[in-house]
């Protein structure tokens, strides 16, 4: 069972930094209002809520072909195309491509050392590749999925087309268009399921079953969280009692940074799919606040220290693992130095870590909480993905902001299509000449 534990955020433990129960319920009129929009109509991007739901067929044929025909599989995405795949694999797969095929390599950004260092790796003839954007228009995907076409098409010949699957909107899109002229296998996205929240889609599922993830316990674990988050008093809804927490330590206690700080490697990734989740939901209209991923016992010795002593402005969310899934005990050398370490294992080692550090951050009284998870295994992350989600959009929706647009993100993508010349986006080209036009030479040449 996962644990959600706040204690430590809360007055009695850290003082006036804290908040009093009468501080959550204070926002009950307001959590009723929010709780009728998720159950509504209002929001079709609750749609990700209806994703431990869907059919498997089609994705399970096309992974298993993949599995046996491909050496190598590359993924072509950003943002929430990628990032949740990442997230995946590191937690459930790690070290996959020194033991496994077909080994899996996910290309977001456009640096092209990285797409030629991975092009020296793999072999075109026996590589499939998925490209994955939701809009299916997104410049850094189509721009690299260009060249893989080219390529995969010269190593391939007429056949090339058996080595590409497209995960993309069901109806719109570019890539869609593309696929249907070309004959590509495609995969769908809800239409209504952004980006962000579509880990648990074909866009992470098909990478997760070519891993050979056990989807169906992802889908299982993020059903039964669905479960216990449904009811309306925060009290009763852990989801909802994160997010009301995040957002008063926000509103009220001048927390604007979130820092997610899981003691365990596998978790890194999704410490990174968090922090995208967190800032593109919720930072608009001068809101929001900005997530920091981190990493236990790594960045005790990097961090601690600022967060112990230096401004008050956050909010430390811990993810303790009970067990790992194969503990090292640590061997008694007989140094006496060394002695107190005797019958300890890493596990038990990484556990104590967590707590002391949970002690320094309530002694300094700077606040934290802390999730525990059994385990690190796919019933357990499909549990902690619905859980991040639900508690994103929850606190989205009581900031009163749209928690599932990111019109900054969009704006960036429309200026790069005016400065690339795309047509329809004169006005923007314009708007980034002039810019240039007026730039400061406030520089030194060095
Ligand atoms: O959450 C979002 O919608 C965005 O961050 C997208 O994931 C990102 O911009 C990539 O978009 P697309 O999947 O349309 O290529």
């Amino acid at each position: 069972m996962i644990t959600l534990d706040f204690t430590n955020i809360m007055q009695e433990a850290i003082g006036p930094e804290g908040l009093k129960p009468e501080d959550i319920d204070a926002l009950k009129e307001q959590i009723k209002d929010v709780h009728r929009e998720i159950s509504g109509t209002k929001w079709p991007a609750f749609a990700f809520l209806d994703l431990p739901y869907q059919d498997l067929s089609e994705l399970s044929k096309i992974g298993e072909d993949i599995r046996k025909t491909s050496e190598y599989f590359m993924l072509l995405g950003i943002g929430g195309s990628a990032l949740g795949p990442k997230a995946l694999l590191d937690s459930l797969k790690p070290f996959y491509n020194l033991k496994h095929t077909p080994k899996i390599f996910i290309y977001d950004n456009v640096d092209p050392d990285t797409l030629t260092s991975i092009l020296s790796i793999i072999d075109l003839r026996k590589t499939t590749v998925n490209v994955i954007t939701k809009s299916g228009s997104t410049v850094e995907t189509m721009a690299s999925f260009l060249i893989l076409m080219d390529r995969l098409k010269k190593a391939n010949k007429e056949n090339y087309k058996h080595w590409i699957v497209a995960t993309t909107d069901p109806e719109k899109g570019i890539l869609r268009e593309v696929a249907r002229e070309e004959g590509f296998r495609t995969l769908s996205i809800h239409p209504d399921v952004v980006g962000r929240y579509s880990v648990l889609s074909p866009v992470g599922l098909l990478p997760a079953a070519i891993a050979g993830i056990d989807v169906k316990g992802l889908l299982d674990g993020a059903k039964d969280m669905l479960e216990k988050c449904k009811a309306e008093d925060p009290w009763k809804n852990p989801a909802y009692m994160a997010g009301a927490l995040m957002y008063l330590m926000g509103q009220q206690k001048g927390k604007s940074i979130s820092v997610l700080l899981p003691y365990s490697d596998r978790l890194k990734s999704f410490s990174e799919w968090y922090c995208q989740l967190w800032a593109e939901s919720l930072g608009k209209e001068g809101l929001g606040q900005t997530p920091y991923p981190s990493i236990g016992t790594t960045d005790q010795h990097s961090q601690l220290q600022l967060w112990m002593e230096g401004p008050k402005d956050k909010v430390i969310t811990f993810i303790r693992v009970e067990s790992s899934s194969d503990d090292i005990t640590i061997p008694d050398k007989d140094i006496p130095a060394l002695s107190y370490l005797k019958g300890h294992s890493l596990g038990g080692l990484i556990k104590a870590e967590q707590e002391a550090t949970e002690l320094c951050l309530t002694k300094a009284k700077r606040p934290n909480m802390r999730i525990t998870i059994p385990r690190v295994d796919a019933y357990y992350l499909g549990q902690m993905f619905l859980f991040f989600e639900l508690v994103t959009a929850f606190t989205g929706l009581l900031y009163r902001v749209n928690p599932f647009n990111q019109p900054g993100v969009e704006e960036g993508k429309n200026l790069t299509y005016g400065i690339l010349g795309r047509e329809g986006y004169e006005d923007k080209r314009r708007e980034a000449v002039m810019y240039k036009g007026k730039m400061q030479n406030l520089k030194y040449k060095i």
